[in-house]
């Protein structure tokens, strides 16, 4: 084969795998869950397998806990903070006052749910902060922290954007965060999400349709 010719042909395989393999990208790119996308009505589902999994943290009484140990049950997920002014206090009272309402007319279902908040500020969310914070919501509420690895593992495998930023009004920093409420089945695979917008009665409502006998 002439020299031009193999160069041709080595140019048009290049040129050729570089167009499957963006087309390849793009095609993964179109496959990740949107859940940043508002869904009407505060519930949306998305591809189940790609959003939870394992996580290994401290709860509020300083014991180590991981995703295993909620099999069996549903898990009702929040990331957040403590020191978040609004929207994680919000989020939080709306997820568990679902549960509240759950647990008057369902008790045996509501006991099936475990309300769960993962500090995404591991820095300031010491297990003493979180054992003072959590009992302003409910009493079953678990409240996880870690080591920064623990955390970042645990959002990342739900997909939980967070950032530090500093605010030059604030004497201190305040934490960017995605603030979706996930409910997870008994085997620990999402089921919904709800986003910040979602009433205790959209959540209510879901957990009864998607959880309920
Ligand atoms: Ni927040």
């Amino acid at each position: 084969m002439p020299q031009s010719i193999l160069a041709r042909a080595v140019l048009l395989f290049v040129g050729g795998l570089t167009i499957l393999l963006a087309g390849v990208a793009a095609w993964l790119w179109t496959q990740q869950p949107a859940p940043n996308v508002a869904s009407m009505g505060g519930t949306a589902s998305t591809s189940r397998a790609l959003v939870g999994g394992p996580f290994e943290l401290i709860d509020q009484a300083g014991r180590a806990r991981s995703e295993a140990d909620f099999r069996g049950r549903y898990m009702l997920v929040y990331f957040g903070h403590s020191f978040c002014p609004d929207v994680c206090p919000t989020s939080l009272t709306v997820m568990t006052r679902a549960l509240q309402a759950l647990n008057d007319t369902e008790p045996g279902l509501a006991a099936k749910i475990v309300p769960i908040f993962i500090t995404v500020d591991p820095e300031r969310d010491t297990v003493e902060a979180l054992a003072a914070y959590a009992p302003h919501f409910h009493e079953r509420l678990v409240a996880l922290t870690g080591t920064a690895a623990q955390v970042g593992a645990a959002a990342k495998a739900y997909r939980v954007y967070y950032a530090k930023v500093e605010d030059d009004y604030a004497s201190d920093y305040l934490v960017d965060h995605s603030g979706f409420i996930y409910l997870m089945d008994p085997e620990g695979r999402y089921v919904t999400h709800f986003t910040h917008d979602a009433t205790s009665d959209t959540i209510l409502r879901a957990v009864l349709r998607r959880a309920g006998a």
